[in-house]
């Protein structure tokens, strides 16, 4: 015992370094593998002795159950936000501003980069992680904690915690990399969900989660700044405190400027301008902080920001280029998208040649023509877009946009539905939708076809050998193989795959077959409430609208889909194929957000029989067993429950009522 607590503690001091070197400092010294076997050796050892579990072992950054809602949580000191200001001159003021209330009283300035994340504040008591609250309206926010453990920059336990202080809450941005964002929006868009529009509402969304199993999943990181209230340590520099928070491993950030006058200052946002680009994340601006913390208090604060701090934001960069003209494309929903095509110009750091103009109500309120001069920008240095057009420029030659009557890919008629400003392609024969159909029929998260990535897809289309899903299955070798660039091999591969995917789950083919609004998720709980694609395809709406988590417009979509001769001929010549679509075998699915939870269910619940339940809990990756013991992770108690809720009482297993049940089974 003594010797298993040793090890452990050992353990988590060696993946607490590890984490820093990983995910602060970003050059681990060991491999992902070397690094899992010690985390496994640690959860292992917590497994066979429970009662060494604490909070702050790494072990613990996903925990518990989805919340109901967040905590309000009052801030022992305001956070405050900053006054900002726009150019050089109104920077100057603020310097005006702070010479004049200090007189005589030398300081300096410090300069760091402001991100455009969310703002956050995390308790440290003698150096272990106790709670994380938003800034919401800066003087009270939500308690975000189980969302703030699961970003792996953030220490449980700060290093060098034997001198570390009584309290220590750190305050600083929560955001997305640019990199993560970018693939986090492009699997988005992979599953039908709407994408984000931008980092910022990336990392907000995200830290909104009840389950923080979902944040877990989003490439969240922060950076310190600031420090709210503290206890048993004191900085008399703002310097001093970001070389303090970084001794303590907290991520602040990587570079940031001494400044000895206004113009030295002036000089560092000018660098920054120049290498923002660089940086992993966005940023929108500097931020200049008096660096002698011992004039604060004589400086002061206005009713909302401190008088020894303002934010300089940057222009969002924009740039003056040429409309060439303006093509339109069609997505796999069949959406009719408007693109401008630019004369190339460099842009927040790269070449712009293409930026979405959204709608054809987005143009005509822009006034855009084909030939304008248009000024393009980086909104949020991820999208480009045309901000507006340069009407002095204008020579009369240019030529106004018409959205076209038919879709561009295969002139059938376009539709607008009634309260979208969207065209569409309803054509599902449509070679636009088609690529993106067979694209998303055969992807990791549908029917996982291995071998058909994106250009065997354009290749299979454009020789004419797919016009739909069906046609993958008669596929040969010999077809393949005459490809370009694909040999014998490859094309053996990708049969297999082919032949493979027959036997997945019920819910990948319901997925993959692309019905509108349907996600892997929907197509879970369907899959778990109708059991075979037959059932689903015979429900009614009310039997769709009293799916849980299936509204009145998935369900309409649902409905409308398998009331289309030509989807169901696709479906039956799918089953003839011998495609899988029945629920395969009453084992868990494999994966799921339940996994390795074992369920029991007791008492009549109202919105689902057992059977029901069972399904949805199995869709899920838990299992269901009959009887109650202390392997049992949950019970469900209905109405008039068994001896079964005396017993999980009695074992001190979680119990959950029928709309606690429903809350886990549809947690986002
Ligand atoms: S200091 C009392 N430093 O910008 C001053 N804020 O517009 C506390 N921000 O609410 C803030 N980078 O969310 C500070 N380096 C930085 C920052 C920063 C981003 C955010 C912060 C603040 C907002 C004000």
């Amino acid at each position: 015992m003594v010797d298993a607590q040793a090890r452990i503690e050992e353990l988590r001091e060696l993946i607490r370094q590890h984490n820093h070197r990983y995910y602060v400092d970003a050059s681990p010294t060991i491999s992902d593998r070397e690094y899992d076997l010690l985390l496994r050796e640690l959860e292992d050892l917590e497994k066979k002795h429970p009662q060494l579990v604490t909070s702050d072992s790494p072990t613990q950054r996903i925990g518990g159950e989805p919340l109901n809602g967040f905590e309000t949580v009052a801030h022992n000191i305001p956070m405050l936000s900053l006054s900002n200001t726009y150019s050089k001159d109104e920077f100057r003021e603020f310097d005006g501003r702070v010479r004049k209330l200090l007189g005589d009283t030398p300081f300096s300035y410090f300069l760091e980069p402001k991100i455009d994340g969310v703002a956050i504040s995390i308790r440290y008591e003698r150096g272990v992680f106790v709670r994380a609250v938003t800034r919401g309206d800066g003087i009270k926010g939500d308690d975000v904690t189980l969302n703030i453990k699961t970003i792996k920059s953030v220490p449980l336990r700060l290093q060098s915690s034997k001198t570390a202080p009584a309290v220590l809450e750190v305050r600083g941005e929560v955001f997305m990399r640019k990199d993560g964002f970018a693939r986090l929006n492009e699997t988005r868009q992979e599953q039908g969900l709407e994408p984000f529009a931008n980092p910022r509402n990336a990392a907000a969304g995200s830290l909104k989660q009840l389950d923080p199993r979902i944040t877990a999943e989003r490439p969240l990181d922060i950076v310190l700044y600031a420090v709210g209230s503290v206890q048993g340590v004191e900085f008399s520099t703002h310097e001093d405190c970001i070389l303090s928070l970084r001794h303590f491993g907290l991520p602040t950030s990587p570079r940031t400027w001494k400044c000895a006058d206004i113009d030295a200052a002036i000089a560092a946002i000018d660098e920054l301008e120049t290498i923002k680009h660089d940086f992993a994340f966005e940023i929108d601006g500097a931020v200049m902080k008096v660096n002698e913390r011992t004039l604060y208090d004589d400086l002061g604060n206005t009713a909302k920001s401190p008088r020894w701090a303002v934010a300089y934001k940057y222009e969002p960069e924009q740039a003056e280029t040429i409309l060439r003209d303006i093509t339109v494309q069609v997505g796999r929903t069949g959406v009719l998208t408007p693109v401008a095509e630019l004369e190339p110009v460099v842009v927040s750091g790269s070449t712009i040649s293409r930026a979405t103009l959204h709608n054809e109500e987005e143009i005509a309120r822009k006034d855009i023509r084909i030939g304008d001069r248009v000024v393009v920008e980086k909104a949020g240095e991820v999208i480009p877009a045309v901000v507006r057009v340069n009407l002095d420029a204008r020579t009369g030659d240019e030529k106004p946009f018409q959205m076209p009557s038919e879709c561009p890919v295969c002139e059938s008629k376009v539709v607008k539905r009634e309260g979208e400003v969207a065209w569409r392609c309803e054509n599902l024969q449509c070679p636009a939708l088609l690529k993106q159909w067979i694209r998303h029929f055969a992807a990791r998260g549908a029917m996982d076809i291995d071998g058909l990535g994106d250009v065997l897809v354009e290749q299979l289309v454009d020789n004419g050998l797919v016009s739909n899903p069906v046609d993958l299955y008669s596929l040969t070798v010999e077809q393949v193989a005459a490809l370009e660039r694909m040999g014998t091999k490859s094309a053996e591969n990708l049969i297999k795959g082919i032949e493979a995917s027959k036997r997945r789950d019920l819910w990948r083919l319901i997925f993959a077959l692309g019905i509108r609004h349907v996600g892997s998720r929907s197509a879970q709980t369907l899959e778990g409430v109708f059991g075979s694609l037959d059932a689903l395809i015979a429900a009614e709406m009310d039997q769709l609208e009293a799916v849980h988590d299936v509204g009145a417009v998935v369900a309409q979509s649902i409905h409308s889909h398998f009331r289309e001769p030509h989807n169901l001929e696709i479906i039956r010549a799918l089953k003839d194929h011998g495609l899988n679509t029945e629920r395969l075998g009453s084992g868990p699915v494999e994966g799921g957000r339940l996994e390795g939870r074992t369920f029991v269910l007791t008492g009549t619940l109202s919105s689902f029989t057992r059977d029901q339940a069972t399904e949805r809990i199995r869709s899920l990756g838990g299992s269901v067993t009959s009887s109650v013991s202390k392997k049992t992770s949950c019970v469900v108690a209905g109405e008039s429950p068994g001896s079964k809720l005396a017993k999980a009482q009695k074992l001190g297993v979680e119990v959950l009522d029928e709309a606690a049940f429903i809350r886990l089974l549809e947690a986002e």
